[in-house]
């Protein structure tokens, strides 16, 4: 059976800015694999969220290619997808994180953990039930029926995690998901990832500036010039 994968191959991204030309991502090749927990540091500007947003196919490289390995045996290439194609690989495998939360401010909390399994259909009540379950988790139930706007920074963080991992994505990718929580948080939403891992072989990938966040990850790495470099 085939392992279920990102592979970058050769990635590089210029920004093109006025006149001038900056080289954000130089030539970055890795293999993100099912059931492996993977994190990415180095300092601010260094190309962190562009690298993310790029294995998710929320960006294109410059040149190189993004190579998604599914569970039926398949790969593509996820910048030949239409974007239609795209969408709906984003829509199925990928939960995301965002360094902003986007919840939908119209919903409540609840309602915004919900909405994408509602449209597909699944079961009302069960799903309630399981975004209920998770909000506790997290120290939210109180706020359940709260409207995003009412919550802190780091509360919509935490709401913003349940919603990406609701639906059991194959890929998690998290821009600096801990970044507005305190030390306690910090460690319930990075055992939450762990044990999705584990549940479900799910792919992690994360990025932080917060060593001990990286240290709880299997594979470590560094941006550094352009570069992704593992470190110990
Ligand atoms: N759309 C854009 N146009 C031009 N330059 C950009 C654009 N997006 C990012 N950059 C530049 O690319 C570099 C990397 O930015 P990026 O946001 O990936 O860094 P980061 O490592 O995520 O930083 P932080 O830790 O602050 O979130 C920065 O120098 C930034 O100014
Ligand atoms: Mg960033």
């Amino acid at each position: 059976m085939s392992l279920c994968s990102i592979e970058l191959r050769a990635i590089q991204k210029v920004y093109k800015q006025g006149g001038t030309q900056i080289e954000v991502l130089k030539d970055i090749s890795a293999n993100f694999v099912e059931n492996s927990s993977y994190a990415i540091t180095g300092v601010s500007g260094s190309g962190k969220s562009t690298l993310l947003h790029i294995i998710s196919g929320l960006d294109t490289p410059t040149t190189g290619n993004i190579i998604i390995s599914l569970p039926d045996g398949t790969s593509s290439n996820l910048n030949k997808l239409s974007s239609e194609q795209r969408a709906q690989y984003l829509n199925k495998y990928y939960g995301l994180v965002f360094q902003q939360p986007y919840l939908m401010n119209e919903l409540t909390v609840i309602e915004n953990i919900v909405l994408k399994g509602l449209i597909a259909k699944k079961p009302a009540l069960q799903q309630y039930q399981k975004a209920e379950l998770l909000l506790k988790r997290l120290g939210l139930y109180e706020k359940k029926d709260s409207k995003p706007s009412r919550l802190s920074g780091g509360q919509q963080q935490r709401v913003a995690i349940i919603r990406a991992i609701f639906n059991e994505p194959l890929f998690l990718i998290a821009d600096e998901p801990t970044a507005n929580l305190d030390e306690a948080h910090v460690q319930s939403v990075i055992d939450l990832f762990l044990e999705c891992k584990q549940q479900w072989n799910m792919c992690l990938i994360i990025s932080t500036h917060d060593m001990q966040v990286a240290e709880r990850m299997q594979y470590k790495f560094r941006i550094y010039d352009g570069q992704l470099i593992p470190i110990n």
